[in-house]
């Protein structure tokens, strides 16, 4: 089977061998650095990253569907991740997500048709004393307000 992943994952991922006890224990770094590449981790992804490791494709998919950090299916450029947990709930997050809903035509888990944003709800994100959080992308968005998220989304290209 031709690799899809690149030479830097390969790269990256020799870079890290060293440090961790075995190679089953790099899945999760492998996952991530695969998704740094790929924006998802599609079925043949997580073939080649089995094979890598030496472990069964359904392995590395019942690891990578545990975590909701890895994605599953296509993401827009903007993935919101809308902590809707206990703290961020009593601060007004459904607001936030009712907002976004609204805002794009979408429901959670959707992408829309431009496949510029993505909606999800997340389970606590550790912010807890700055609640509402939101994930967007990589970046952490603490005490959100509706008027907050429009002005972020409204700087979004
Ligand atoms: S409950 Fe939302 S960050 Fe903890």
């Amino acid at each position: 089977m031709a690799k899809l992943l690149s030479e830097n994952f390969y790269k990256e991922m020799g870079k890290l061998e060293p440090r961790y006890p075995s190679k089953v224990a790099l899945l999760l770094p492998a996952l991530h650095e695969a998704q740094k590449e790929t924006g998802w981790l599609p079925p043949e992804i997580m073939e080649e990253i089995g094979t890598y490791i030496g472990i069964h494709p359904a392995q590395v998919r019942e690891v990578a569907s545990f975590y909701t950090m890895y994605n599953l299916k296509p993401v827009g450029k903007y993935h919101l991740k809308i902590c809707t947990n206990v703290a961020c709930c009593l601060r007004g997050s459904e607001e936030l997500v009712d907002h976004c809903k609204k805002k794009f035509g979408i429901e959670l888990g959707e992408t829309t048709p431009d496949k510029k944003f993505t909606l999800m709800e997340e389970e606590c994100l550790g912010a807890c004393g700055t609640a509402p959080a939101m994930m967007l992308n990589d970046d952490y968005h603490e005490n959100l307000t509706v008027q907050g998220l429009d002005k972020i989304l409204d700087g979004l290209k």
